[in-house]
């Protein structure tokens, strides 16, 4: 079976380089091996308010990023979700096999909503919306970080609910890709949280425009502990084991080489060797997002995209309609 895929990052915020470890590096590396569909989930991003601005603004910088870390759109559409319509529609067609319970134990859901006045109804069927994005494409794998697992369990659970309901072999259930280093990317203020678009302090993450010297303050300010060594493990030192982890995304070294490297030299040489990596990583990439930003070119890019990803998705929801039992002339 052709191995397929399906992933994207939502415009819910800048990006940072949790989602880079988490997701676009795997995107990059993924391309030569899947026939991968790289979307923009704008569709995701509204279930909390979004300014509309500030909603086209970074959706299209997340797809100006896309090509700039590497994305070759020629082999893999780039789309906006919105810009496909069947993805709402297979995601209500699915909201008819999910039940109120699986989804209100989802743990992304209950962490959004606590203490919140009100929550749309949309934050709350949002993991059916997601399955569908990945279903649409019979996607058989889904490269994603740690904390989207859960949603993709749930994906793989609707995909066999659906089959066997309608007694068809329509989707197979996918299976996530999930990097061992890179897939949990900490705060930089507290290794006990994922970094995260939604966190206030600006320290907690850096993120992928982020100016060099800029980079260089955040890591020089991030947490680490009193021992002085760089050694990696998570029980015991999570702080420390979070910048290893970053410092294996963006060169490319092991945690033993990286371990090595650094033995008996304490924590300010490794902190700020490690920003330079980073930049030297993000330098270039910045560099490239500008020279795409704002082009017919990347428009271009997405109304192709978007095109192809529809060819893909519309002989999907037609079998998934006709196994329902929906009528057609
Ligand atoms: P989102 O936009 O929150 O995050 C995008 C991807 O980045 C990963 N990620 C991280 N990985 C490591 N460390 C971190 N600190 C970190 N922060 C984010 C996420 O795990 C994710 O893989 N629901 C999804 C978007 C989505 C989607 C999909 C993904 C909608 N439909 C279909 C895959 C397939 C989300 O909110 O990701």
């Amino acid at each position: 079976m052709e191995k397929r895929i399906l992933s994207g990052i939502k415009p819910s915020g800048d990006l940072n380089i949790g989602g880079y470890g988490g997701a676009l590096s795997q995107f990059v590396k993924l391309q030569h091996d899947y026939q991968c569909y790289f979307f923009i989930p704008d569709l995701h991003a509204v279930t909390v308010p979004q300014p509309p601005e500030v909603l086209r603004r970074r959706t299209m910088d997340i797809a100006a990023l896309y090509i700039a870390a590497g994305i070759d759109p020629r082999k893999s559409p780039i789309f906006l979700q919105s810009q496909v319509p069947a993805h709402a529609e297979l995601g209500y067609l699915l909201q008819t096999v999910a039940v109120m319970g699986e989804l209100g134990r989802m743990t992304q859901y209950k962490e959004k909503s606590e203490g919140q006045a009100s929550v749309s109804s949309a934050l709350f069927t949002y993991p059916v919306l997601m399955a569908a994005d990945v279903l649409l494409y019979r996607s058989t794998h889904v490269p994603v970080g740690d904390d989207q697992l859960q949603h993709l369990e749930l994906a793989r659970d609707l995909a066999r609910r659906f089959n066997q309901r309608f007694g068809v072999e329509l989707f197979p259930a996918p299976e996530p890709i999930v990097q061992t280093i890179g897939s949990r990317i900490k705060g930089l203020d507290n290794p006990a949280a994922k970094m995260s678009k939604s966190n206030p302090n600006p320290n907690s993450c850096v993120m992928l425009m982020d100016e060099p010297d800029l980079i260089r303050r955040k890591f020089a300010k991030a947490v680490t502990d009193s021992e002085g060594l760089v050694r990696y493990d998570w029980e015991r030192k999570p702080a420390v084991s979070n910048l290893i982890e970053i410092y294996e995304v963006f060169s490319g070294l092991s945690v033993e080489q990286i371990e090595r490297r650094y033995e008996g030299s304490g924590y300010g040489l490794f902190k700020g060797e490690l920003a330079e990596v980073v930049i030297g990583k993000l330098e270039p990439l910045q560099e490239r997002y500008r020279a795409w930003i704002g082009t017919p070119e990347l428009d271009a890019v997405l109304a192709e995209g978007a095109e192809r990803a529809a060819a893909a998705a519309a002989p999907v929801i037609e079998r998934a309609k006709q196994a329902m039992g929906f009528v057609r002339f």
